[in-house]
């Protein structure tokens, strides 16, 4: 059965709840102490992306779903001029996840094409993203996909 990718609608809250605090928690075993992972990380990603999918003019939340079981999502939205980061209007892919059991068989690929095509519809001239400097499964997959590194973002701590 292939996976097919749609837009999240309010029944998917508890799946992307889950996955988000996966996301969250993986990036704060990369650095915990540049990533934050607060207590209540499932009920908050819940929370913001069921808002966030209804938004659809503004904001993308898609999620994959193989044998009627959601297994990855992507959320994205447009973003406007930021003069500190001398970027203009432009789409933004903040999140993607795959359950470990579905990866390796594309899903990420569809969903991170899924993403770009929808920001574009929406007027995205470019599509920006972060990734933490130790994922490397994550830059092999946007490399392929044809994102470039353009910035390096350094965290130092406060002295004692
Ligand atoms: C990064 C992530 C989203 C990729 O998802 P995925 O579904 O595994 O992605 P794909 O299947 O499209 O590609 C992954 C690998 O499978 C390979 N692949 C894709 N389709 C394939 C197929 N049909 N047969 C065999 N291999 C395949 C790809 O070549 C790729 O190989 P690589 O590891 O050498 O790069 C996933 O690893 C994940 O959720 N990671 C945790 C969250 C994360 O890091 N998110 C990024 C935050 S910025």
């Amino acid at each position: 059965m292939p996976v097919t990718i749609r837009p999240a609608k309010d029944s998917d809250a508890p799946a992307l709840g889950r996955m988000g605090a996966a996301l969250a928690r993986q990036h704060h075993g990369f650095d915990s102490r540049r990533f934050m992972v607060p207590d209540d990380v499932e009920s908050g990603y819940r929370w913001w992306l069921g808002k966030e999918a209804r938004r659809p003019q503004e904001a993308v939340v898609l999620v994959a779903e193989l044998d009627g079981e959601v297994v990855g999502y992507c959320y994205g939205r447009m973003e406007g001029v930021d003069w500190n980061m001398l970027l203009d209007k432009h789409g933004a892919l903040h999140d993607i996840w795959v359950e470990e059991a579905a990866r390796g068989t594309g899903t990420g690929r569809l969903l991170a094409e899924a993403m770009v095509r929808r920001l574009t519809e929406l007027g995205a001239p470019r599509v920006v993203l972060s990734t933490a400097a130790k994922n490397e499964a994550a830059q092999r997959l946007f490399t392929r996909l044809g994102w470039r590194p353009t910035m390096v973002e350094m965290t130092r701590e406060a002295p004692p």
